[in-house]
């Protein structure tokens, strides 16, 4: 994982990685004391930040000097490599070696899709007469495929409608799962559009180690989360494949029309498969695709197989929709269009993005306020000097620190965001109190979910999930 990167400084094992930190340190220390050239010293502290970055990341704990690692502490991560410099991004895998997180826009580039640039930004704000959504100020959404196109048509009063999912991989859901759907609801809000959401609860059948049953049962709990972020029941349909598969004539339809359209060849280059993956695996790619149809909806669209379809989703579902893409000429169905969001960054830093089996890696949707607290002030990766006078002198970096990140995600006032990042840049404000107001934004913000959560009954849940027209005018 750390290999060298052409300033030879690979470190192997635990133990190397823990002795170069201590060296660095010390260099640090005695740049600073011989009153060394600002330049210098922050080379040395940069080298310092990234050496702990790496042995967070190799150890899944932060560096402490005098502890060093213990022999059965291996690497924790058993999954691919990322090799060299490149981003790993596909629906299974993110990783990434740089701080900051994934490169996005070398995504844009490798992904070939469209940067979702001011003009885009303003133009939106000027079709849906609403100031755009902090996602899209702040560039959470950062890349489309046709986005000017849906607004061309909705300016001409030709309408469309949103489609987003979610894999039910477990009951436990946390804040990272919400961006795509507290970005769909103002969506759906200011273009007062129908909405679908699949719950691909085959999906998680298919690639975890779980039951049907099991798989079924997150799908329902999850739907309670999601119908917590407030969408409109008169709007909103929302389904789990395992029900809605066997329900829909129309659905299982465009599933084999898609089947028919794609080659093994090709699933095989979108998403890596083996000759050794299960055959559900090699399929599932058409039962994401069939929600872009409108037809796959008879009861909400009709017959109809025009209406264009925008789905908001993470970048890391893009393959599933290139794929779409490619088919619906084909079969004689517009293509869909698409917003892509970045990655929410894990407490212990912006390499990856968060895992629902690690309880330390994330604030879950269940989460205390004492929990959230514990949480940000023991996990949340820093970008600040190790001590408060080197902080005060030197400032910290707000482009690794997660507690930063989180706000650019989840606080509103940009003017008051602009000025925590000068101040933390600066070292005027502090770690502990940086963290402070992220625990002081998340807290009420997940009490409220919780609240919001706990007045969806089953009954609601069956409501959004039983097949029915929508309320609206295309
Ligand atoms: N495959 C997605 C996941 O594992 C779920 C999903 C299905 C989805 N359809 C979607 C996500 C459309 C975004 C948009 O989370």
């Amino acid at each position: 994982m750390t290999d060298c990167q052409g300033d030879g400084e690979g470190a192997s094992t635990p133990m190397e990685l823990y002795e170069r930190l201590g060296a660095q340190g010390d260099k640090v220390r005695s740049l600073k004391s011989a009153k060394a050239e600002k330049a210098e010293v922050d080379a040395a502290v940069q080298l310092l930040l990234k050496l702990k970055i790496d042995y967070k990341q190799m150890m899944g704990q932060d560096y402490k000097a005098g502890c060093p690692p213990s022999e059965e502490a291996a690497a924790p991560d058993n999954g691919p490599a990322a090799e060299g410099d490149e981003d790993t991004v596909d629906p299974w895998n993110v990783s990434t070696t740089n701080a900051k997180g994934v490169d996005y826009e070398k995504l844009i580039v490798k992904f070939g899709s469209s940067k979702i640039d001011k003009e885009l930004v303003d133009r939106i704000e000027k079709v849906c007469g609403q100031k755009p959504h902090r996602f899209l100020r702040r560039g959470v959404f950062f890349s489309h495929r046709d986005m000017h196109q849906v607004l061309d048509a909705y300016e001409k009063h030709k309408s469309f409608y949103l489609y987003t999912g979610r894999g039910p991989s477990s009951e436990a859901m946390h804040v990272g799962h919400l961006i795509p759907f507290i970005f769909t609801k103002w969506l759906q809000d200011v273009f007062d559009i129908p909405l679908v959401i699949q719950l691909t609860d085959d999906e998680k059948y298919l690639w975890k180690d779980l039951t049907v049953e099991e798989c079924h049962r997150f799908a329902i709990e999850n739907a309670k989360d999601i119908i917590a972020c407030g969408f409109d029941l008169n709007k909103t349909f929302i389904f789990s494949d395992l029900d809605y598969m066997g329900a829909s004539p129309e659905f299982y339809r465009n599933v084999v029309k898609i089947q028919k359209h794609v080659t093994f060849n090709q699933v095989k280059g979108i998403f890596g498969f083996t000759d050794s993956d299960c055959i559900g695996k090699i399929s599932f790619p058409a039962i994401q695709a069939a929600p872009s149809f409108s037809n796959s909806f008879p009861q909400i669209f009709g017959s109809r197989s025009d209406i264009q379809c925008l789905i908001p989703c993470a970048i890391d579902q893009d393959p599933y929709f290139r794929m779409t893409r490619d088919v619906a000429p084909r079969i004689g169905y517009p293509k869909p269009a698409l917003l892509h969001s970045t990655f929410f960054p894990a407490l212990q830093g912006a390499q990856t993005k968060m895992s629902a089996s690690d309880a330390n890696s994330s604030i879950f949707l269940t989460d205390t306020p004492k929990q959230i607290k514990n949480k940000i002030n023991k996990h949340a990766f820093s970008g600040g000097k190790d001590t408060v006078e080197e902080h005060r002198k030197y400032g910290g970096n707000p482009d690794v620190d997660v507690s930063f990140m989180y706000l650019t995600f989840f606080l509103e006032d940009d003017e008051q965001l602009e000025k925590i990042r000068q101040d933390y840049t600066s070292g005027a404000l502090l770690t502990g109190e940086l963290k402070k107001i992220l625990i002081e934004t998340l807290q009420p913000m997940i009490a409220q979910h919780q609240e919001r959560r706990k007045g969806v009954t089953e009954d609601i849940v069956k409501q959004f999930m039983t097949p029915r027209p929508l309320n609206f005018n295309l």
